[in-house]
């Protein structure tokens, strides 16, 4: 296979990581370009890879000087419609983007027809699945060690816009793509709607899948935490429970079993956690599997965007349900309505504590965990 022509913009702390992944995977990526508005980042990154390739402070330049193949753009959500409408414009065929997928619903929908209208491959940076336990846990479930699975379970610490959708997003992985049919959510506290991912302080939603699986998300400083010592930030768990036993699976390494095959026991053990983990073994699978998709229609990614929609349409259906005091069933087909963020910021009463910054609520231990998170094991 001929490597595939690959143009990067946006070289922030994500963006070195997706480069980094893409020049692990040399054999399947040519660097064709790379792009951000202030040039020393460009200079910077260049040293840092020994890299040495066409420099742009302008994105179109960047697409139409080098016509890349696959585009990849690590930017903040108001720079992803408008990227996916030059995608379009100069014939790209495949776009990888970061978390959250969208400013709305609106716009997660219009990028996703685009990408489908023009048959680009796109891919929505929810890279966490790669996480060995998240794989075993997965592993688990696909070989029956639970039995049937009845409850998925979600806790993430950080708020909706940032684990909240990656999490959404492991809950339809882990439930083999199943489609929700109807969720009811509930969501508080309005002083994270300032952040840079602007989101309630708390959430939480129950969703029926059409497959009878329910799942359960929580999001924000209401949720437990389960490992103190950690960093606060990923302490995030996915727990499945089936008919025959349970096990979880965290983003600082932690995991658990009660099964047959831990003789009905607790199992825990810890491998790296995603700080510790985040390149290597994460993003540059990442990018292989990417490949194998550009190679094969047949390889879909797992992180494909139509299965984001539906986690974005989701949550989007959690906050309207909480905001309407209503059930809410999907698909949404109707955005007409005004948009949630707007109202969230608007209707969400100020209860007392919540008027500071969102790492304050969770009492400023955000940043200083007591151990890191290497593996134990
Ligand atoms: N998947 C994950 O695990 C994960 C983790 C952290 C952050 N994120 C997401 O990644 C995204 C980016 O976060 P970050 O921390 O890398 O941000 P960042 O601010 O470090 O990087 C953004 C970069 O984009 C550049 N940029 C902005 N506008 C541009 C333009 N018009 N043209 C060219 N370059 C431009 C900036 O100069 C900057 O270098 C966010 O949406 C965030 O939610 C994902």
């Amino acid at each position: 296979m001929s490597k595939h022509r690959t143009a990067v913009m946006g070289l922030g702390v994500r963006g070195k990581t997706h480069l980094k992944a893409l020049l692990e995977n040399a054999e399947h990526y040519e660097i064709v370009g790379i792009c951000d508005i202030r040039p020393e980042v460009m200079d910077a990154v260049e040293e840092m890879f020994s890299l040495s390739v066409p420099k742009f402070t302008d994105v179109e330049e960047m697409l139409s000087q080098t016509r890349p193949e696959v585009f990849v753009f690590v930017t903040y959500p108001d720079l992803r419609l408008s990227m996916i409408e030059l995608a379009v414009k100069y014939g790209v065929k495949a776009v990888s983007f970061e978390k959250p997928m969208a400013e709305n619903m609106e716009e997660a929908k219009k990028m996703t027809d685009l990408c489908i209208a023009n048959g680009i491959k796109a891919v929505v940076c929810h890279q966490q699945k790669y996480l060995k336990q998240m794989q075993e846990l997965k592993a688990k479930v696909d070989r029956g060690d639970l039995g049937k699975i009845k409850k998925i379970f979600a806790e993430c610490q950080p708020w909706m816009a940032q684990l909240g959708t990656h999490y959404m997003d492991y809950i339809i992985w882990v439930n083999q793509g199943a489609r929700a049919k109807s969720v009811i959510g509930h969501v508080h506290g309005p002083a994270t709607m300032q952040d840079d991912h602007p989101s309630p302080d708390f959430l939480f939603g129950e969703i029926l899948f059409e497959n009878g699986t329910r799942g359960y998300l929580e999001c924000g400083y209401f949720a437990e935490q389960h490992n103190p010592d950690m960093y606060r930030d990923s302490d995030n768990r996915l727990t499945v429970w089936g008919e025959e036993g349970y096990a979880y699976a965290e983003t600082d390494g932690y995991w658990g079993e009660c099964s047959r095959n831990t003789g009905s026991r607790l199992v825990k053990g810890k491998k790296p956690g995603w700080y510790h983990f985040q390149e290597k073994e994460i993003q540059t699978p990442y990018y292989t599997e990417y490949a194998e998709w550009l190679d094969d229609d047949k390889k879909v990614h797992s992180c494909n965007i139509e299965t984001a929609l539906h986690g974005y349409e989701i949550l989007e259906a959690i906050v309207l349900s909480a905001l309407d005091n209503r059930r809410v069933d999907l698909p949404l087909t109707d955005f007409s309505y005004e948009p949630v963020m707007e109202r969230m910021k608007k209707e969400l009463p100020w209860f007392e504590g919540c008027d500071k910054a969102p790492r304050d609520l969770y009492k400023g231990d955000w940043d200083r965990p007591e151990r890191d998170d290497e593996d134990d094991e």
